[in-house]
């Protein structure tokens, strides 16, 4: 067994589980951390910052749509999301605007990003700014890439060396969020505000985004498992009794087709071979373990 499946096994067990139970480190609730992943990178970097921080909770961004109250026993408010073309994605964005929380709970952000994060941090700092009486935090974690449309996985020794490093950062963002240190949110460059000026403050201005999900489709090899429609957080994805249809609400979160135990996916002019990522210590049944949101779901 090659030397990185052992080292992701070893942390998987170490991982906490998400959702339902707290983390508990001591009496009261502290902290909830708001997570929304596709490849699993987004969650992992959620689990992990719960492990080093008191009395946490981990919960799907997800859940928000059912219900935006942020508990009042909770004294900080994390949110750890990806990078979608230079921004948050859109089921992130909407899902905090609608956020409600008391001024004095203290909030940071977690981007993850395969290479250049653009506005993502910026862009969440400017729709809580308003929210809370405190300074916002944000911190960014370079990871594996997810978007296997545009590329194929990372190349092991890559993935192995940008995972340790997100580690050791973890580490460092633990403190600076329990010694509640400022963080700086750099500006802006001028090619950045150019791409916002097309794209605003998530991804949802980029032309057919949600469009683009209908493309997907199953090879021969799908088993009609349903794996993919429990997992997309979009309700995206429907299982009909002989084939499996995608709609028109994709957030390109990639997770249908990452997490496909048949690797059956398949996207136009992609080759059904291309390498897939998901995080290596992260199980499906920890992606699966999130509230969908109702009312949300694509047109077949
Ligand atoms: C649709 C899409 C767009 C992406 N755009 C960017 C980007 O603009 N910059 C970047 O550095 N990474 C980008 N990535 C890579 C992800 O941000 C990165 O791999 C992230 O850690 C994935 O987290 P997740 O597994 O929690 O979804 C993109 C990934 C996807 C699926
Ligand atoms: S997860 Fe893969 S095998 Fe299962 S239904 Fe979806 S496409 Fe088919
Ligand atoms: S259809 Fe696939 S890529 Fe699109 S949102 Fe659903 S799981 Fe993500």
């Amino acid at each position: 067994m090659p030397r990185i499946v052992k080292d992701f096994k070893e942390q998987k067990e170490e991982l906490p589980q998400i959702g339902i139970q707290y983390i508990k480190r001591g009496v009261s609730m502290n902290t909830v951390i708001y997570y929304f992943s596709g490849a699993g990178n987004s969650l992992s970097i959620a689990l992990s910052l719960a492990q080093k921080l008191p009395d946490t909770k981990v919960e799907s961004i997800m859940s928000l749509y059912r219900n935006a109250a942020i508990p009042a026993s909770c004294e900080q408010v994390g949110f750890v999301y990806p990078c979608y073309y230079g921004h948050p994605p859109k089921a992130v964005t909407e899902a905090v605007r609608n956020i409600r929380l008391s001024k004095q709970q203290r909030i940071f952000c977690v981007v993850t990003f395969g290479g250049f994060f653009g506005q993502s941090l910026i862009d969440m700092k400017r729709l809580l700014e308003r929210r809370t009486a405190n300074d916002i935090q944000g911190f960014s974690v370079r990871m594996p890439g997810s978007h296997i449309l545009g590329y194929p996985a990372f190349p092991e020794f890559l993935q192995r060396f940008l995972l340790r490093k997100a580690e050791k950062k973890i580490g460092k963002i633990a403190a600076y969020i329990q010694n509640s240190t400022p963080t700086r949110f750099k500006n802006a460059t001028v090619l950045e505000k150019l791409l916002r000026s097309f794209t605003g403050e998530s991804d949802d201005k980029l032309p057919n985004f949600g469009q683009m999900g209908t493309l997907f489709y199953a090879a021969g090899t799908c088993n009609q498992c349903g794996v993919c429609s429990k997992l997309c957080p979009v309700n995206n994805i429907r299982v009909c009794s002989d084939q499996i249809k995608w709609g028109n609400n994709c957030c390109q979160c990639m997770a249908c087709i990452q997490w496909c135990p048949q690797k059956a996916v398949a996207y136009p002019s992609i080759p059904i071979d291309r390498p897939h990522y998901h995080h290596p210590a992260i199980g499906l049944d920890q992606m699966l373990a999130y509230q969908k949101p109702e009312g949300i779901r694509g047109d077949f």
